[in-house]
């Protein structure tokens, strides 16, 4: 009975994140596990850790791991042992989800390839958890917008920074019309030379596979904005340029454990002081070649390290953004300009937070899934004709700023709770925040602006449905 409850209690999860259209609980099918039937493609460090570990060791008792799937099978066997584990493992996809039969695919493969999971694990009748970004390319876009208007279940993207109390505090002073009608928005984010660098050592440094990080990682930063701004993104005109990493670094070398520039190179990172990312990537480099050290400034790196956009809004808004991957310290700014005032918010700018903590350990505290001590972060609402006010937010450090957890939670174990600022994202938010990537590297190709109504039959709306 119990079991039941929880069963229909993720029945209805799986709706109210879902953007589309709800279904009655009876299209579902659970067949006769008592727990939700979990399977999981893409055993590397996100999977293993937010999708993988965590889960089983916080919601064991509302799901099991029946499946893992990953085209690395050292990766996969370090995977069971990791999770704590010992469910069957697959290199083959379809093999899996035919042998499994799972309730739920959690998809958390490189960003190139979300759309083959995705789209087969709806055809083959499971409702899908993707990883941000929902995709990387609008022609893929339309693909998964099309298998999910056919399939019977449904596809949650998994945007932790919503979550976080910071940003929700945020969406709450917007939505309470504390400045009136927003106008403009400057949002800036900046990624230090040890996060932002790292994004250049990995796969992630090539637009064949994250899409660029106009789309990997500010995918994040314009659901936030489609988000607060309750409004579809209408046009994108962006600038962009490699001028640090790739080609442009001084030397280069295989990577950095053989590297002969090790004691001049500034960005050298030595794994081998990680037992997780040598038994993670080191030890199964055999396995397809992925060098997770590899060099930042090797020829192939293929994206931008500096990058500005505007978006304009179907509500009028006008935006501009920058992300910037060399930055000293790692933090973002943003500011709302209203018809009644401002909103001025920020996180990790060091000269206006009171903190000793080291670039690293601040970027440690912020994958750390622990949960840990609350943080009082402040932003000003400063109405028109007023003076300013300072409002205190608390939120954890870890996590993604407490995001990761009430992520998890509204999912898996309160997904009745009400949802009156409706964090709850669904296919047409992972669509709408990718393709504002999409249309600035489009812009950038071709110098003019890029409507969003041009890359997938989706229409901008003034107010988002
Ligand atoms: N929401 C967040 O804050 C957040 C944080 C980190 C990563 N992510 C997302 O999680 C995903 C995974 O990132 P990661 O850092 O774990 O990367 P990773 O490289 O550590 O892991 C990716 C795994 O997918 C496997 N893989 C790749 N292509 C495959 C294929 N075609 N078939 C089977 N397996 C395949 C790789 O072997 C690897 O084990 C990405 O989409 C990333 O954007 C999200």
């Amino acid at each position: 009975m119990k079991n039941d409850l929880k069963r229909r209690e993720f029945l209805t999860s799986i709706s109210m994140l879902a953007a589309g259209t709800l279904l009655p609980g009876s299209a579902f099918n659970f067949g006769g596990s008592s727990k939700l039937k979990v399977c999981l493609v893409g055993t590397g460090v996100r999977g293993t850790s937010f999708w993988g570990k965590r889960l089983v060791e916080n919601y064991s008792d509302l799901l099991v791991f029946v499946g893992l799937c990953d085209h690395n099978a050292g990766r996969l066997e370090y995977a069971l042992e990791y999770m704590g584990v010992d469910c069957p493992t697959f290199l083959d996809f379809p093999t899996m989800v035919e042998t499994t039969k799972p309730d739920l695919i959690i998809v958390t493969t490189k960003d190139s390839t979300h759309h083959e999971f995705i789209i087969q694990g709806l055809e083959m009748g499971c409702d899908v958890l993707t990883e941000k970004p929902l995709t990387t390319d609008e022609v893929k876009c339309q693909a998964i917008l099309d298998a999910e208007r056919k399939s019977s279940k449904k596809l949650i993207v998994g945007f932790n920074y919503r979550w976080s109390p910071y940003m929700t505090k945020i969406k709450e002073l917007l939505a309470n019309n504390t400045i009136g009608k927003v106008t403009s928005v400057d949002f800036n984010w900046y990624l230090n030379t040890h996060h932002g660098a790292s994004y250049f050592r990995r796969w992630h440094g090539l637009r064949q596979s994250g899409g660029t990080l106009w789309v990997h990682k500010a995918t994040h930063h314009f659901d936030l904005l489609n988000w607060w701004l309750d409004s579809d993104p209408a046009e994108v005109f962006a600038y962009g340029a490699l001028e640090h990493y790739g080609s442009n670094g001084p030397f280069r070398g295989e990577n950095c454990r053989t590297c002969e520039h090790k004691n001049d190179c500034k960005f050298h990172w030595d794994i081998t002081k990680s037992e997780r990312m040598m038994n993670l990537y080191v030890k199964n480099e055999h396995h397809d070649g992925y060098i997770r050290d590899n060099c930042l400034f090797r020829p192939e790196v293929n994206i931008y390290d500096k990058m500005s956009a505007q978006i304009k809004y179907a509500n009028e808004v006008v935006v501009n953004y920058s992300l910037t991957t060399y930055s000293p310290f790692e933090g973002w700014r943003i500011a709302f300009n209203g018809t009644e005032g401002r909103i001025e918010a920020w996180h990790d700018i060091p000269y206006n937070d009171d903190n000793n903590l080291s670039q690293a350990e601040l970027h440690a505290l912020e994958m750390d899934q622990s949960g840990g001590e609350l943080d009082y972060h402040p932003m000003i609402v400063h109405k028109n004709w007023n003076t300013h006010e300072v409002v205190q937010v608390g939120s954890e450090r870890s996590g993604h700023g407490g995001g990761d957890i009430r992520l998890h939670d509204k999912i898996f174990r309160n997904p009745d709770n009400p949802d009156p600022l409706k964090h709850a994202a669904g296919i047409r938010d992972g669509a709408m925040s990718v393709l504002i990537g999409i249309a600035a590297r489009k812009s950038i190709e071709a110098n003019e602006p890029v409507r969003i109504a041009e890359l997938t039959d989706l229409q901008p709306r003034a107010k988002r449905i």
